[in-house]
């Protein structure tokens, strides 16, 4: 598709807490082993949020630092969009919060869910404010405080998933480049395999929901897995055969961090090479719609992707939901 203007990646930014849970804590709570979680998903530890801390106080810090990388005041915002499945509260929408803590007054702001599939959806709005002209600027953010709705109980699912933010400003410009396409999709058939079944209107939080557990999340591992895989793979072709790129030309596939053995599979059916394969779920584990933006803010910090490579990103979550999203980098390295 010709477009007459572009929306780049202009800014980057992500914040994730402090407090790092190890295997070895988890094995204190549940039966599990630092051996099982390590050859099962390649986690080796995540970052929990203080109690105080909700999901807008991540989420601002990184949106700063976006703005900060990206030049530009928070005033200058046409939108903000926020993927969490965490959000700070029912409403206001953790994105009104968001606005407010960095008096982006000039900006609308609203949250979308989507699970850990969440960012690129987010992503595809934000890069369509910007390319139709409705928007010059957009803050688009992932953030989840996964842990708050992990039942450390569980050995299945609590030792996947950590917390934090990251985000992207999204700038519209008539030069080519930034976001290339994106391919996204749904089966809501199978939502059941990957929920957390209280705290909406289906069933609300009661003393009977929360003894039984309902309030977390509840996960069918190897069914997910499965779909996971197959899902990603085929977003990715289908995207390359819409925007006509190949494989071979893919510098960087940065994919949501939940198994390192998932990635991996990945990597192997669309023959990319490890070495072109960012992972950093060994120190974060599953930070759902964090993931992707944090991981995409560690790569480029490192000096890993560099001006001009076309970076593939992937991702698949609850819903069910799946996408993949193409974009050409345009961010100097980090001096
Ligand atoms: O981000 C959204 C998408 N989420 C994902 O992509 C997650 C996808 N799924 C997975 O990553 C993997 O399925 C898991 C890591 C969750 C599980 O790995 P698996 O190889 O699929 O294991 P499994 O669920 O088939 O379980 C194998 C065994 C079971 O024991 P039995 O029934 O064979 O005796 C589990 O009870 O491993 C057991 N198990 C554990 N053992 C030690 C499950 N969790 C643990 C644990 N420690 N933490």
């Amino acid at each position: 598709m010709n477009k007459t203007i572009s929306a780049f990646i202009s800014g980057i930014g992500s914040e994730v807490p402090a407090t790092v849970i190890t295997n070895e804590d988890l094995a204190q709570l549940v039966d599990t082993s630092d051996e099982w979680i390590r050859s099962r998903t390649g986690i080796q530890a995540r970052r929990q949020a203080s109690p105080e801390l909700a999901a807008s106080d991540l989420a601002t810090i990184a949106g700063q630092r976006a703005l900060e990388t990206a030049g530009i005041n928070a005033d200058e915002l046409g939108a903000i969009i926020v993927a969490t499945s965490t959000p700070d509260m029912v409403f206001p929408s953790t994105g009104c919060v968001i606005q407010k803590n960095l008096q982006a007054t000039n900006a609308f702001a609203y949250d979308l869910s989507d699970a850990c599939s969440g960012f690129l959806f987010a992503l595809s709005n934000g890069s369509q404010y910007v390319e139709s002209g409705m928007c010059q600027h957009v803050l688009v953010i992932g953030v989840d405080l996964m842990t708050r709705i992990t039942d450390f109980q569980d050995r299945n699912t609590c030792v996947l998933f950590g917390d934090g933010a990251g985000a992207v400003v999204i700038s519209g410009s008539k030069e080519t480049g930034g976001v290339l396409g994106t391919q996204l999709g749904t089966d809501g058939r199978f939502g059941e395999i990957l929920q957390v079944p209280a705290g909406g209107s289906r069933m609300p939080l009661t003393e009977e929901n929360f003894s039984e557990r309902k309030q977390f999340i509840h996960m069918n591992g190897s069914e997910v897995f499965k779909l996971a895989v197959r899902s990603m793979e085929q977003a990715a072709l289908q995207l390359l055969d819409h925007t006509g790129v190949s494989l071979k030309d893919i510098d960087w596939l940065v994919p949501h961090q939940a198994n390192k053995r998932i990635i991996e599979t990945l990597g192997k059916r669309l023959q990319i090479p490890g070495e072109r394969v960012f992972m950093n779920l060994q120190h974060y584990g599953n930070m759902s719609a964090a993931s992707i933006p944090v991981a995409l803010d560690e790569a480029w910090r490192k000096g890993l992707i560099l001006p001009d490579q076309l970076i593939l990103m992937l991702a698949f979550g609850g819903g069910l939901t799946w996408g993949a999203s193409l974009a050409k980098w345009s961010l100097p390295p980090q001096s």
